[in-house]
């Protein structure tokens, strides 16, 4: 595994660990962090992960991008603007789209590019200490770069989610869950273990159905019901072929055999393909 300046990338059991290290900064996100991200969803991908987790070294997950570094600095570089950018919204974008399911693991502080990066992931498991904001408004601009999009598709109450980014007031990450922010918000002290819980129950699925199971989803959402059945029953065939069938020859043939319920539990993988 290489090493990082702004990252620190941990892999193992098919999961990355990922966390950004700038404590000193609260993990705001600079032009160094985002090129390093770009080569760690390169060896992510090589690694063939399951799960991505993505968190913040100290007592903040990601204060946004780094105003200095990204904006203030290169204002008057166009060509270093646009390389900046085209790394930082590159490696979103990925990770937007990734086969792996993606984990927020939200600690602590989280502001603007922080809060598009939590809002691109599949799952955000947030403190219910940690503080969050739209902050764009208090410097003058509206959240750009993902970031409307990210809070306009992960707060579905249209008064909150203007609320939020009209006044840049803050709310807790026991406020995110309530909206839909954050999948669940439990203590501080709990989200390691709980992260872990969550990160063992993905493992034990199969790449191919955790893969499919995003893809199907993103893309029916904006279905009518018809199309989506065939999409969907198109797409179930595929993983079958793919899987050579295991569900059918493995997963039912042992349910036949009563060696599992899967209501609770899941059957033994043959093979990850
Ligand atoms: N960009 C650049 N530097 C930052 C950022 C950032 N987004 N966030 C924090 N820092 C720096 C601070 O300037 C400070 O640097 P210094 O030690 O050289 O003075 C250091 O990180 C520590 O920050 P403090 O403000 O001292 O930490 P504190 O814990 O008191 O406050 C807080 C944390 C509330 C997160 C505060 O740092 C802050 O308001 N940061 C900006 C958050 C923000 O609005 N981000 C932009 C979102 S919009 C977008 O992403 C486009």
């Amino acid at each position: 595994m290489a090493s990082y300046q702004t990252v620190l990338l941990d892999i193992r059991d098919s999961a990355a660990y990922v966390t950004f290290n700038r404590p000193e900064k609260r993990n705001c996100m600079s032009p160094t962090l985002h090129a390093e991200m770009c080569k760690v969803l390169d060896e992510i991908d090589q690694a063939r992960c399951k799960v991505i987790v993505i968190t913040g070294a100290g007592d903040a997950f990601c204060a946004g991008m780094d105003l200095e570094g990204c904006f203030l600095e290169p204002f008057d570089k166009p060509e270093l603007m646009a390389e900046i950018n085209t790394n930082a919204f590159g490696w979103f974008t990925r990770l937007k789209n990734h086969p792996a399911v993606t984990i927020g693991k939200v600690n602590g502080w989280c502001f603007g590019g922080g809060m598009a990066l939590a809002g691109v992931l599949d799952i955000v498991l947030a403190a219910e200490e940690s503080t969050w904001g739209l902050s764009e408004v208090n410097f003058g601009i509206f959240p750009g770069g993902g970031t409307t999009w990210a809070y306009a598709n992960n707060m579905p109450s249209r008064k909150k989610a203007l609320y939020y980014a009209l006044t840049g007031e803050t709310f807790t990450g026991k406020q995110a869950e309530e909206m839909g922010y954050a999948t669940r918000a439990l203590p501080l002290a709990q989200l390691d273990a709980e992260t872990d819980r969550v990160v063992k129950m993905l493992s034990r699925l199969g790449r191919t159905v955790l893969a499919k199971t995003k893809e199907v989803y993103e893309k029916v959402r904006w279905m009518d019901f018809e199309p989506a059945i065939d999409y969907e029953m198109a797409k179930l065939w595929e993983l079958s072929r793919e899987t050579n069938d295991d569900w059918v020859r493995t997963a039912l043939a042992s349910f036949k055999r009563r060696e599992f319920k899967p209501g609770t539990q899941s059957y033994t993988l043959t093979r990850d393909v």
